[in-house]
């Protein structure tokens, strides 16, 4: 291994590499991560995981901290302003099996902004320092935080909430490189990163807009202890192993389109041994447009995927694209 690409210590857990799978709602759930983990990640992350609903005992959040084998080591992430329900979430997330329990400080939908979670933390850090410490006392597992380099463009806030961070123990950061005001478009800060990185002794992951080796070079060569990677990931989560290969200057071809439909059916499989065949499949649907993507008569077999009720079918349907 190169020193760009290494194994990373995160607290007492061990990552095999440096390369993380970005947490991302309504996609990493379990047969993701798993394809991600098989793809060569060294961290997954799960979908961001109310930490409010976990208090009242909402079974569809519960469901979202089941992991399964294959794909460790995993983060469950939690989002929530109050850090007592927080610090409840955090100790719900380590009785699930979490290595590492992340927090969502990013999040810019008004949703979760009208709430004081996500990215809202980001004005109030005396508030997140409180949690990441009321969250850290609260259990035995590292706790992480995942926030932006700030609110508005031209902004850095990283050296600050990285340094919080840390004084309240939190183990690593996910640091996304792009303003809340932008969502998840336009370039990064790397500027605003490398300062962030250098603010602090916790492993930085850098994050934003990462497609090839390339931009993890860039990240890491500005200072950061890893890379998370999140929508080039979605058709390809076999992009770590791609990254890792150009890191240490070697290559591995990209997915052909044959590769690539044989683990959209692995992920239909494991979605189906999740939620059922059906269920899995009306779950696969927001997802099926990024799979077929490029093939040929990708339209006419995206409609028809919207009308599959069983793995059987979905497998008749695409198993032209598998040869
Ligand atoms: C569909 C989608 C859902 C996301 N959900 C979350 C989430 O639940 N928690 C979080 O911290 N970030 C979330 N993000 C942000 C990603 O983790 C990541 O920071 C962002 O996509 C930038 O990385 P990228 O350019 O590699 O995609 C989401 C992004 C997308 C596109």
């Amino acid at each position: 291994m190169t020193a760009l690409l290494r194994p990373l210590q995160i607290g007492q857990v061990g990552l095999k590499n440096n390369l993380a799978l970005a947490p991302m709602a309504g996609i990493t759930n379990a047969a993701f991560r798993i394809l991600a983990a098989g793809g060569g990640a060294g961290l997954v992350v799960t979908e961001m995981v109310s930490a409010e609903s976990l208090k009242y005992a909402n079974k569809k959040s519960f469901r979202m901290l089941e992991l399964l084998p294959g794909e460790r080591p995993a983060a469950i992430q939690l989002f929530g302003a109050d850090p007592a329900s927080m610090a409840l979430g955090a100790q719900a997330a380590e009785r699930a099996g979490a290595d590492l329990v992340d927090i969502n400080a990013g999040c810019p939908v008004k949703k979760v902004l009208r709430s004081g979670a996500g990215a809202a933390l980001m004005k109030t850090p005396l508030l997140l320092g409180d949690i990441i410490s009321r969250m850290v006392k609260s259990v035995k597992v590292p706790v992480t935080v995942k926030f932006r380099v700030g609110l508005e463009a031209g902004e850095n806030l990283g050296p600050l909430l990285a340094r919080i961070a840390e004084e309240s123990g939190a183990s690593a950061i996910t640091l996304h490189g792009r303003p809340a005001s932008q969502f998840h478009t336009g370039p990064i800060d790397l500027e605003a990163v490398a300062a962030t990185a250098a603010a602090v002794k916790i492993p930085v992951f850098g994050n934003g807009g990462v497609e090839n080796s390339e931009g993890a070079r860039a990240l890491l060569e500005a200072g950061c202890a890893g890379v998370a990677v999140g929508r080039a990931a979605i058709f390809n989560p076999a992009i770590f192993s791609e990254i890792a290969a150009g890191l240490s200057g070697g290559s591995v071809p990209p997915p052909s389109g044959a590769d690539r439909m044989r683990l959209f059916l692995r992920f239909l499989e494991l979605n189906a041994g999740l939620y059922g065949e059906e269920r899995g499949l009306t779950r696969a649907r927001k997802l099926v447009g990024y799979w077929l993507k490029g093939l040929p008569g990708a339209s006419g077999a995206r409609s028809a995927f919207m009308r599959l009720k069983t793995l059987k079918e979905a497998e008749e349907l695409l198993i032209q694209y598998t040869k």
